[in-house]
C-alpha cells in the first residue's frame, strides 16, 4: 500500500482517470451552464480552471468562447485536453503546476475548484493557500466557484464501504471519519485487469458555514452557495456544495 503525503501524485496519474467518467457529459453540460449563467461570464472573459482534470468543464466553457486558462499536476490529463481541444477546434492554455503554486495576480474575471478539488492536503495551510492563490488570480470583481462535496451530507449518509465500477476498473474504498480533523481517510483500492494498485488517502471535508468564513478571512464577499445547480438550499440532504465568493473592486 502506497502510504506518501502526496497519494494525488500517482492517484490520479495512474488509477482514477476512468472515474471521471462517471460524470456524464450531458451532467457536464448542465454544470456548465449553470457555472456561465451563476458568474454572468460572456464570450471573451477569462476563466482559470484549477485543477481541470481532462478538460470536462474547461473545453465546453472556451466552446462557449470563454478564455480558459486549465491547471492540473497531471500531465496526462492535460495532454489529453489539448488532443480534445484540438479536436473540437478551441484553445485552452494549458499549466502543468501544483494548485498551491498558480502565480497568476488580478488576470481572471472567474476562478473555478470544481469536482471535490479542495482539500487534497494534510496541512490545512496548503488547502487555504490553493484558495489564496485563486484569489491572487482574480480581477478585482471577479468570481470564485468552489464544487465540493457537502460534509453535513457526507456525516448523515457515512458509509465505511463502497465500491463503483467504470469501464474493465473497479474501486473499492474503505472509509474512515476523522472527526477530530474532518477528513475521510480512504483505503482506496484500484482493481484492473487482474492487477491491484492501492492507496492510503484523505480528504479534508468543508461544511457550508465553515467555507463562508474561510472565504472571508481570504478576503472575498458577496459569498452566496446552493445545494444543487437547480439553485436548492444548502442542508444536509444536500450532497454537492455549489458556492461563489466575489474579490472585492471594481469590474466583473
Ligand atoms: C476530482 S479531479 C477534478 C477535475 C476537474 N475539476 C473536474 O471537475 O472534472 C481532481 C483533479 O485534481 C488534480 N490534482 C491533484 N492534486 C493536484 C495538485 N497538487 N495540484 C494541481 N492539481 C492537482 C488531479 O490531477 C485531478 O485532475
Amino acid at each position: 500500500m502506497k502510504k506518501e503525503k502526496e497519494w494525488w501524485r500517482d492517484f490520479f496519474e495512474k488509477d482514477f482517470r476512468p472515474f471521471l467518467n462517471i460524470l456524464s457529459p450531458r451532467d457536464t453540460v448542465f454544470q456548465v451552464r449553470y457555472i456561465i449563467r451563476k458568474l454572468g461570464l460572456k464570450p471573451g472573459n477569462r476563466v482559470l480552471d484549477c485543477p481541470c482534470g481532462y478538460g470536462r468543464v474547461s473545453i465546453p466553457l472556451a466552446q462557449s468562447r470563454l478564455r480558459v486558462t486549465a491547471v492540473d499536476i497531471t500531465r496526462s490529463y492535460l495532454e489529453e485536453l489539448q488532443e480534445i481541444a484540438s479536436k473540437k477546434k478551441v484553445k485552452v492554455e494549458t499549466v502543468l503546476e501544483d494548485m498551491r503554486k498558480v502565480r497568476f495576480e488580478n488576470r481572471f474575471d472567474a476562478a473555478l475548484n470544481l469536482g471535490t478539488s479542495l482539500g487534497f492536503f494534510e496541512d490545512e495551510k496548503d488547502n487555504l493557500m490553493v484558495l489564496r492563490r485563486l484569489y491572487q488570480a482574480l480581477k478585482p470583481g471577479g468570481r470564485i466557484m468552489l464544487h465540493l462535496i457537502n460534509r453535513d451530507w457526507l456525516i448523515a449518509n457515512f458509509e465505511s464501504r463502497g465500491w463503483i465500477k467504470a469501464g474493465n476498473s473497479i474501486s473499492i474504498e474503505s472509509r474512515e471519519f476523522d472527526y477530530a480533523h474532518s477528513r475521510n481517510r480512504i483505503e482506496w483500492c484500484f482493481l484492473k485487469n487482474g492487477s491491484t494498485h492501492a492507496y492510503n488517502i484523505s480528504l479534508r471535508v468543508y461544511s457550508y458555514h465553515e467555507l463562508i468564513s474561510i472565504l472571508t478571512q481570504i478576503g472575498f464577499v458577496d459569498i452566496s452557495g446552493t445545494g444543487s445547480i437547480k439553485d436548492e438550499p444548502i442542508d444536509r440532504s444536500r450532497r454537492w456544495l455549489w458556492i461563489i465568493g466575489r474579490k472585492p473592486g471594481r469590474g466583473a
